[in-house]
């Protein structure tokens, strides 16, 4: 497709330039919101000429940053690109690049992980000061100036609302049957004039298929003709496969017991391997006409939309492998009509998190005997990736599971610990623990009662011993018997590994 078969609109041709160009209109200190989310649908070649430009200032000595905004992930031409070369003073809301992670964790950069729900409204509400530019990437341009989104939408709606200027990004690579998945809802607004989102199921569309972009601020188009990050999944392996099937195993009780419908309710699922092993557990499970509410669709949701199991999918976002994006490309009219994208301020909201009862299932880096779930830091102070949309389901949906393996690093590590040594979602927004040693129901039971149950089902049995010692000895120790606990102990499996390379006494 030629760049005016995408751009139908003769003015926006006219602002059509090299990414070198765009990327000079960018000022040094810049707030910049640019498109991406977990891998799909960033700028691509803006961010690498702005790191090719601030690389050749910091060699002449001359300062530039910028703080940057995105919807959450994006990849190494983006995020890679701009913290090596320093470019970057202020990253939110959420990363997993490497560079990035280093910078931030040696102090180079600062990083403000919030919840992905939060991001888009605290811009409105003017909590992070002025979004100077957006930059983002779209599929095409209607006539009448409206934007194709392109794979992810994440916070492209605000972004294109608040910044004082607008680059946008055409990917020729961008598939055109994307048109008409996408579902932009406009009808947000600050308190107190909010009104409740018209949504009552998962699959219901609520806005509009394209993005509204005012033309007075589009100062450059971008023409690319490059893919998506599109990452590779392992297939699952045997522990993977346990913590799937325990959560299975739990649903079908769920389900017996009348707690939840035969084809249970819209299923949330994070990212990564267990989460998508999750998926090919129920892909091959007993429950029908699944419908899923969540913020990515990975390979796994998409082969249960083909065998049937799931019957719809809402997300913001996709993260496919080249393979299963192949089969995405190729089948695009049958995706289309079974796959919702939106805003990330509406696959996340809690309004509608707790509404429709979604079942949320995230990912953990460890939790502690009584609950608490720490999702992002590594013995306490390194950022792994962030927060992500956990908290905004985790908190407001009708279930939420979190899982790990029982130990890390080989068996160095165990994800069960006296204390977490950071917290991200507490006691109360955790109500199962799943390990490939079994699933802990925290529900109803008092933090004691929690441990004694996360201790049997959960830890690796090489650790379970250590673990009760410490709870019996905290419960004798004359401290507060609610949550017993060792103080100057409870800290003390991290900093041991941290001094000896393992948790191992
Ligand atoms: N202590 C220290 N390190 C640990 C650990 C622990 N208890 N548990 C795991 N790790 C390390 C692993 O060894 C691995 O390290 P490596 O990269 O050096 O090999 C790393 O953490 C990632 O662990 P892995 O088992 O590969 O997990 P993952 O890829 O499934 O990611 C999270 C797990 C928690 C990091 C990831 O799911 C995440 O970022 N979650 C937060 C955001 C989120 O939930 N998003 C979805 C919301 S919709």
């Amino acid at each position: 497709m030629s760049l005016a078969d995408r751009v139908r609109h003769p003015d926006f041709l006219q602002r059509v330039m090299s990414a070198d160009e765009a990327a000079a209109l960018i000022p040094a200190g810049a707030n910049v919101g640019m498109s991406g989310f977990t891998g799909a649908g960033y700028p691509k070649a803006v961010p690498m000429a702005l790191a090719r430009r601030i690389e050749a200032l910091h060699a002449q000595g001359q300062p530039f940053k910028i703080g940057l905004w995105t919807g959450a992930s994006t990849a190494p031409e983006l995020d890679g690109a701009l913290a090596k070369v320093g470019g970057i003073e202020m990253r939110m809301p959420y990363q997993s690049d490497p560079a990035c992670r280093q910078r931030i964790n040696a102090g180079q950069m600062q990083y403000m992980d919030i919840h992905l729900s939060h991001m888009a409204q605290f811009v409105w509400f003017g909590f992070l000061g002025k979004l100077d530019v957006a930059v983002v990437e779209v599929a095409g341009v209607l006539p009448d100036g409206r934007l194709i989104p392109s794979s992810s939408v994440g916070n492209n709606k605000t972004w294109l609302d608040q910044a004082d200027k607008i680059i946008l990004e055409v990917n020729d690579l961008q598939n055109p049957g994307l048109e008409g998945m996408h579902d932009i809802y406009y009808g947000t607004d600050r308190p107190p004039h909010r009104k409740p989102i018209p949504m009552t199921a998962p699959d219901e569309r609520i806005g509009e298929p394209y993005l509204r972009c005012d033309l007075s601020k589009v100062i450059a188009v971008v023409h690319t003709s490059q893919s998506d990050r599109n990452s590779t999944f392992a297939a699952p392996d045997a522990v993977s496969e346990q913590i799937a099937g325990h959560i299975i195993e739990f649903m079908q009780q769920e389900v017996k017991l009348g707690r939840l419908p035969a084809n249970l309710l819209p299923l949330q699922s994070g990212v990564g391997n267990i989460a998508n092993a999750v998926l090919a557990g129920l892909n091959q499970g007993p429950f029908e006409n699944l419908t899923a509410y969540t913020e990515v669709l990975q390979d796994g949701m998409l082969d249960m939309l083909r065998s049937g199991k799931l019957a719809s999918a809402s997300a913001t976002a996709l993260s496919l492998s080249p393979a299963a994006l192949e089969d995405f490309t190729r089948n695009i009219d049958f995706y289309r009509q079974r796959i919702v994208l939106r805003p990330q301020e509406i696959s996340n909201h809690p309004e509608l998190v707790r509404r429709l009862g979604v079942i949320a299932m995230n990912a953990m880096i460890e939790a502690d005997i009584y609950g608490n779930v720490n999702s992002t830091h590594i013995m306490g102070t390194s950022i792994m990736n962030g927060i992500g949309g956990s908290g905004d389901f985790a908190r407001n949906g009708y279930l939420s599971f979190f899982m790990t393996p029982s130990v890390a690093k080989g068996g160095a590590i165990s994800c069960i610990v006296p204390m977490a040594s950071h917290v991200d979602h507490t006691e109360h927004d955790v109500q199962v623990i799943v390990t490939e040693q079994g699933l802990a129901d925290l529900r109803g039971l008092s933090p004691t009662q929690r441990a004694e149950l996360i201790i049997d089902k959960c830890a690796h049995p090489d650790f379970r011993p250590a673990l009760r010692d410490y709870l019996e000895r905290a419960r004798h120790s004359g401290g507060g018997q609610h949550t017993p606990h060792l103080l100057p102990e409870a800290l003390s499996w991290h900093q041991r590994f941290v001094e000896t390379g393992t948790m191992r006494g």
